[in-house]
C-alpha cells in the first residue's frame, strides 16, 4: 500500500463516450478507500491553470450514462514543453495531489508518461474512439462509436437501395483504420478504404461497377478519414467514371464521438477506473490499464507511447470477402 491521500483525475484529448462513467468509477473507488478526490478541468490545459476542485460522491452521480466529459477536455500545446511539465508538477504539489489518473488517448498517455518520469504516481486509462493505442484491445468509447456508425450505415443503406446509389461514408479514426474496418464488417460494406492499405481510384471503381453488374441495389463504401484517397475526390471520380450507381457522400464527423455509452463501454470504463485506483493505492505507477483478453491489466506507459498497434488486416480481408 502507498500513502496516497489525495488523488486527482483528468480527461484529455478528444472526448469519448464512457469518460464520465470512468470519472465516476475513479472518484467513488478512491473515496471508498478513504482518499480525497480532485477533479481537474480541461485536461492538462486546466492543470496548468490550477483549475481543479474536490469531487464528492454526489457530484459524480447521474453521469454514468452521459456522453462527453463533465470535467471538460483539451489538447494542450504548453504541456508538451519541459517548462509546462515542470509547472504542472509544481501546481499538483501546491494542491497536495499525490496521485493522478489520466483518462484519454495516446497524446494523453505521452503526457502521463512525462509526469511519471518526473516522479508523480500516475495511472492511465485508454479512452478514444479511434482504438489506435497499443496495449489494450479496446479503448473506452470505441464500442459506442461503432454502434453509432452501424446505425448510420443501416439508415443510409435504406435510402441507397431505394435509389440504387453508392454511398461514401466517412468515418473518423485519424491515421488508424480500426473504425472503418469494423464498420465495414458490421455494416456490410462493399468497399473499405483505410490508411493502412492504400488503393487506387481505379480499383475502387472496378469493385463498385462489379457490384452494380452483379445486381446489387446499393454500394456502401466506408472511407476512413486517413485513407490515401479523399472522400470528395473519390466521389467525383466515381461519378465521372460511370460505375452504374450515382454517388452521395455522408461524413459522419463528430456525431461518432457523442451519445450515451453502450453497456460494453460502461462496464469497461467502470472496470478500468476501479483498477486504475487500486493500482495507484497498491503503489503501481507509470502504467496504463489495458484490456488484454478478458482481463484488465496494467501495461507499461513506456510501451504504450513507443509501440505501434498492428492494423486489423484480417478483419479488412474479412470485410472484402463478405462483400461478395
Ligand atoms: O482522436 C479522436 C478524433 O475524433 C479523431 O478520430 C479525429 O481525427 C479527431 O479526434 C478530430 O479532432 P477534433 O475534435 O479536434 O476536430
Amino acid at each position: 500500500m502507498t500513502d496516497i491521500k489525495r488523488l486527482a483525475v483528468l480527461t484529455s484529448g478528444g472526448d469519448a463516450p464512457g469518460m464520465n462513467t470512468c470519472i465516476r468509477a475513479v472518484a467513488r473507488c478512491a473515496l471508498f478507500n478513504g482518499c480525497d478526490v480532485i477533479g481537474i478541468r480541461d485536461g492538462y490545459e486546466g492543470l496548468l491553470r490550477g483549475d481543479m476542485a474536490p469531487l464528492d460522491a454526489r457530484e459524480v452521480g447521474g453521469i454514468i450514462q452521459r456522453g462527453g466529459t463533465i470535467l471538460g477536455t483539451a489538447r494542450s500545446e504548453e504541456f508538451r514543453t519541459e517548462a509546462g511539465q515542470l509547472s504542472a508538477m509544481q501546481i499538483l504539489k501546491q494542491h497536495g495531489v499525490d496521485g493522478l489518473v489520466v483518462i484519454g488517448g495516446d497524446g494523453s498517455m505521452r503526457g502521463a508518461r512525462a509526469l511519471a518520469a518526473r516522479g508523480l504516481p500516475i495511472v492511465g486509462v485508454p479512452a478514444t474512439i479511434d482504438n489506435d493505442m497499443w496495449g489494450t484491445n479496446m479503448a473506452i468509447g470505441v464500442d459506442t462509436a461503432l454502434n453509432t456508425i452501424c446505425d448510420a450505415i443501416d439508415k443510409l443503406r435504406d435510402t441507397a437501395s431505394s435509389h440504387r446509389r453508392a454511398f461514401l461514408i466517412e468515418t473518423m479514426g485519424r491515421n488508424c483504420g480500426y473504425l472503418a474496418v469494423m464498420a465495414g464488417v458490421i455494416g456490410g460494406a462493399e468497399v473499405v478504404l483505410i490508411p493502412e492499405a492504400p488503393v487506387t481510384i481505379e480499383e475502387v471503381a472496378a469493385k463498385v461497377e462489379d457490384a452494380y453488374k452483379r445486381g446489387k441495389t446499393h454500394s456502401i463504401i466506408i472511407v476512413s478519414e486517413g485513407a490515401n484517397i479523399l472522400t470528395t475526390e473519390l466521389a467525383g471520380a466515381l461519378e465521372k467514371m460511370s460505375v452504374g450507381f450515382s454517388t452521395r457522400i455522408t461524413i459522419l464527423g463528430h456525431i461518432q464521438r457523442g451519445g450515451r455509452p453502450t453497456a460494453f463501454d460502461r462496464l469497461l470504463a467502470s472496470r478500468m477506473g476501479v483498477k486504475a485506483v487500486d493500482a495507484l493505492l497498491a503503489g503501481q505507477t507509470d502504467v496504463m490499464m489495458g484490456l488484454r483478453g478478458r482481463e484488465v491489466e496494467p501495461v507499461p506507459l513506456e510501451d504504450v507511447v513507443t509501440r505501434q498497434r498492428e492494423a486489423n488486416l484480417d478483419y479488412y480481408e474479412m470485410a472484402k470477402m463478405l462483400a461478395f
